[in-house]
């Protein structure tokens, strides 16, 4: 039996192992997590952040939930995830605290050789596997800004990725550096604390869109609980469902709804649910700084605007992630990852999320890499239609054609119109995104197209020979008539009795 590697145990990880055992009663695989505990991003983002996809649809389809509201908190999604672990008893193939430092195949034993570290020892072992999954998350390696004089301040600083709750913000002046999901989710929360005096530094403007979240009655979640099948129309009604709508100009305080405005189209950026941001930007202790940073001091920040002093303690970078690039160091038959994508031009979409293997790579299998993210729907969705795909080897041709068409559709698409992590270094190749809404991802990966995949022609032949083995079987058997009418004469009339008596029995009962 194949040994397989799972590298992360964030929801990619864990609902790919989850499939393993429920689908196909495997499991003889290993995950190594570089964190403490699984749960990926909801381990990770300790600001107190939530889903902004519905919960309900942001789960798998297979353990649905009684969840309290329509979207999940960090900390029920942490639970949900931790359960999941528990109830398909994962943590014994959980490596936890260990991070895969390089994955490498081994052309004479056909198999890979994965190196890790022990984060708790320091110490470095070594393991091999036929398969290898990359779980490793798109949004995981925080990026701090490139701004000058960023090592030279002496104060506090930290990624909001990487949430630093030893640093006490009571009583400080909080540069935050960023306007995305992550900042507008964290200031209001932080500007609670009329104590805290906040300065924020945005150089672009997010869609904001009205919070929909509610926490749901008793009836409500009486009714997603006991009505069958309720819970799954549910998703069906989030999964078509679209609401864009622009209210900053009515909520933002006056002196900011110029610049509050986004002049880019709508949805070219992740769109950011309101979670209270406009209404802090009324508070006294909270101001934005749209003069742009010119660079980074010792107490505080340099602005373009006739090189303004602002004097800080803390500086919380919410300036996103590294989504452009592969972090892991992965040698296939001829090329590291990083190679092929540095002749691609960027991060190029895998078909099935495997490697074009003659080329590259050997049953290497990626979940939610290049061009899977859908835009503004569930990314627990994506990656569980991606699982319905299996095959062995697809074939270079098929994979260019395929990023040929979702490049062109890419090019003319509204996320071509502005910087965003969606592209390579802000403004280049779209690698991130899927070209088009989640339901035209299901579509497409609905059904393998099996002129795609080499490997499958040993299925076939496989699958070929034991019709001939059978057809065989059965021609010997029809050879040997004297058997065959022996059973026939026998049987036949024994079966005949048999089926009499009962629908005699059967007309009794009934009348
Ligand atoms: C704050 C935040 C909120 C989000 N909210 C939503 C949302 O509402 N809806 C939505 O659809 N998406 C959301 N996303 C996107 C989110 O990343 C995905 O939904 C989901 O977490 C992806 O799961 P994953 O397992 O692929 O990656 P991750 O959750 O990032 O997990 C990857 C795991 O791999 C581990 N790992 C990485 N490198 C190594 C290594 N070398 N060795 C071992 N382990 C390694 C990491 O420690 C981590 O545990 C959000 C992202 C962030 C950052
Ligand atoms: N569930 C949730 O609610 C939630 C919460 C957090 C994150 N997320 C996910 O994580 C993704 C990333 O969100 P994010 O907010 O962490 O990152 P992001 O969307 O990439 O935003 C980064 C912010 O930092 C700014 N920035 C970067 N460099 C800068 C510089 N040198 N000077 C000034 N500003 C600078 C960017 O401005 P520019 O736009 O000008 O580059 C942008 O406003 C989201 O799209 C979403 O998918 C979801």
């Amino acid at each position: 039996m194949p040994r397989v590697v799972i590298i992360g145990a964030g929801p990619g990880g864990l609902s790919c192992a989850i499939a393993l055992k429920r689908k196909y009663g495997f499991d003889n695989f290993t995950i190594y997590e570089r964190g403490g505990e699984v749960g990926g991003t909801w381990r990770a983002s300790l600001f107190g952040a939530s889903s902004d996809v519905s919960v309900a649809f942001y789960s798998l389809s297979t353990d649905l939930r009684d969840w309290k509201g329509s979207h999940g908190s960090q900390k029920e999604l942490l639970d949900y995830w931790v359960d999941l672990a528990k109830k398909y008893n994962l943590y014994p193939h959980i490596l936890l605290n260990h991070a895969v430092k390089s994955v490498e195949w081994d052309t004479t034993n056909n198999h890979y050789h994965i190196v890790a570290e022990d984060a708790s020892t320091g110490k470095s072992s070594s393991s091999t596997a036929e398969i290898v999954i990359s779980a490793i998350g798109v949004l995981d390696t925080p990026r701090f800004a490139r701004i000058p004089g960023l090592d030279t301040f002496k104060g506090a600083k930290f990624h909001s990725a990487r949430w630093d709750s030893s640093v006490e913000l009571r009583g400080k002046r909080v540069g935050v550096i960023g306007n995305g999901s992550s900042a507008t989710q964290f200031v209001p929360q932080i500007a609670k604390d009329p104590e805290v005096r906040i300065i924020q530094f945005c150089r672009t403007p997010s869609w904001l869109l009205p919070d929909n979240r509610v926490q749901y009655s008793q009836t409500t979640r009486w009714i997603l609980r006991n009505i069958p099948f309720m819970m799954r129309l549910y998703r069906w009604i989030l999964f078509m469902r679209k609401n864009f709508t622009n209210y900053i100009k009515s909520n933002a305080p006056k002196k900011y709804v110029d610049k509050l405005v986004p002049t880019y189209p709508l949805a070219c950026k992740r769109l950011v649910i309101d979670t209270d941001y406009l209404r802090a930007l009324h508070q006294p202790n909270l101001d934005i700084n749209w003069d742009g940073i010119d660079r980074i001091v010792e107490d505080g920040i340099l602005t373009k605007k006739g090189i303004e002093h602002i004097p800080l303690d803390v500086i919380i970078f919410a300036t996103g992630y590294a989504a452009d690039f592969y972090p892991l160091h992965v040698r296939g038959k001829t090329h590291t990852i990083q190679e092929y994508y540095e002749q691609e031009l960027g991060q190029r979409h895998t078909l099935a999320q495997l490697f074009p293997t003659s080329e590259l790579l050997y049953d290497f299998w990626f979940v939610f890499r290049p061009n899977t993210v859908t835009g503004h729907t569930s990314a627990i969705f994506t990656n569980e239609v991606q699982r319905k795909v299996s095959s062995l080897e697809v074939k270079l041709s098929a994979t260019d054609a395929y990023n040929d068409k979702i490049q062109a559709l890419l090019n003319n698409s509204v996320w071509a119109g502005c910087i965003s992590w969606y592209r390579v270094g802000g403004d280049g190749k779209i690698s991130s995104l899927f070209p088009g809404p989640a339901l035209r991802f299901w579509l497409w990966l609905r059904k393998p197209d099996w002129r795609h995949f080499s490997g499958i022609f040993k299925q076939r032949l496989q699958l070929l020979l034991r019709v001939l083995i059978f057809s065989g079987l059965l021609a010997l058997g029809a050879s040997r008539m004297e058997m065959f009418r022996a059973i026939q004469t026998k049987a036949f009339p024994l079966a005949r009795s048999l089926l009499e008596s009962v629908s005699k029995q059967k007309s009794r009962i009934i009348g």
